[in-house]
């Protein structure tokens, strides 16, 4: 039904349609059509709506469809495969589905809104419809599964490129995988691993980057943590900003394949926002701090304490103020 309305919308664009007009042509109430009038809004359809004049449909979002995102690839092998939903749980469980099925490398899977986006430790990932560009990719490179962790560093590099050539250039990355622009996150990334103690069989690479979420999006304590291109200021096409995400994912990748992780770490280095700061560690079985001075040849964080040198494998780090 709400598609039906949104049709109607569409095929009646910038002209003011009354609820009785919508509710007689469909044969719902006209509770019901301000009810589907509501969600089409909150999903980025500008859509007037006056007592006397009814609603007007002024802008749609722009979608990723297969289409869409088909005719704008600037890529030679990366995305060559889309599999696109309007509506998944989350991308990364789509796409583990289809690697297990034999999916091919470099098989993008891509939805509009994801109703259990997941973040690192489990947590929720926030990714409503058509505010952030959130999708998958399935890679099967040839590297031993101790180098995975790496993979997050490219994608990190990669996104970073990609946010920077869209206008964003205050845009770092926070060990080990959040990218902030203006010290707030405005992407997460999760790398997750099927393999053996000997192979990689497949890596899922899943991103997510708020391009509209607004302040009204987000829940009190996420306000003042999180940021998005609209946030910024800067207004992004998320076909266009798809498009230079998976060059730049296919750039490093394919010179990881052919030279290793030399330079994706040398960036990733130069990229980082938190190098040469005091920061509170919080890993699985502890918390600690000191100065954050690099990471090693692995992607763990080297930080410095009285002790001596910790090497961070996994965690959590925030800068401590001085
Ligand atoms: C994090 O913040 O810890 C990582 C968040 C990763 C979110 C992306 S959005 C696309 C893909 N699907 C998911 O469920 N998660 C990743």
């Amino acid at each position: 039904m709400r598609q039906d309305i949104l049709d109607f919308l569409i095929h009646h664009k910038d002209e003011f349609i009354s609820g009785q007009q919508i509710s007689e042509q469909l044969g719902i109430s006209r509770t019901a059509v301000w009810k589907h009038i509501r969600a089409l809004k909150q999903r980025g359809y500008v859509i007037e709506s006056y007592t006397k004049k009814g609603y007007c449909l002024r802008e749609a979002p722009e979608l990723l469809s297969e289409q869409a995102v088909a005719q704008g690839l600037l890529t030679k092998h990366i995305g060559h495969h889309i599999v696109y939903r309007e509506q998944v749980d989350s991308t990364n469980n789509v796409a583990k589905k289809l690697a297990d099925d034999g999916a091919p490398e470099g098989t993008l899977v891509i939805a509009e809104e994801q109703t259990g986006g997941r973040g690192r430790i489990n947590r929720a990932f926030l990714s409503p419809f058509a505010k952030g560009v959130w999708f998958s990719l399935i890679l099967r490179p040839n590297i031993p599964p101790m180098e995975v962790s790496k993979m997050t560093l490219l994608a990190a590099v990669a996104v970073a490129r990609a946010i920077r050539h869209h206008g964003l250039m205050d845009c770092g990355i926070k060990w080990p995988n959040d990218i902030l622009v203006n010290g707030r996150k405005m992407v997460g990334i999760l790398t997750e691993l099927n393999g053996s103690a000997e192979k990689v069989n497949y890596i899922i690479m899943g991103i997510g980057v708020n391009t509209s979420i607004m302040a009204d999006d987000l829940p009190e304590d996420m306000k003042s943590i999180v940021t998005s291109f609209a946030r910024e200021g800067v207004r992004v096409s998320r076909l266009a900003l798809l498009e230079t995400l998976l060059l730049e994912i296919e750039r490093l990748y394919d010179a990881v394949c052919r030279q290793g992780f030399s330079q994706v770490l040398a960036e990733w280095r130069t990229l980082a926002c938190m190098l040469g700061q005091e920061v509170m560690v919080s890993s699985i079985d502890r918390t600690f701090s000191g100065k954050a001075v690099d990471i090693d040849e692995n992607g763990n964080l080297l930080v410095a304490t009285p002790e001596g040198v910790e090497v961070v494998l996994a965690g959590d780090i925030h800068v401590r103020p001085v």
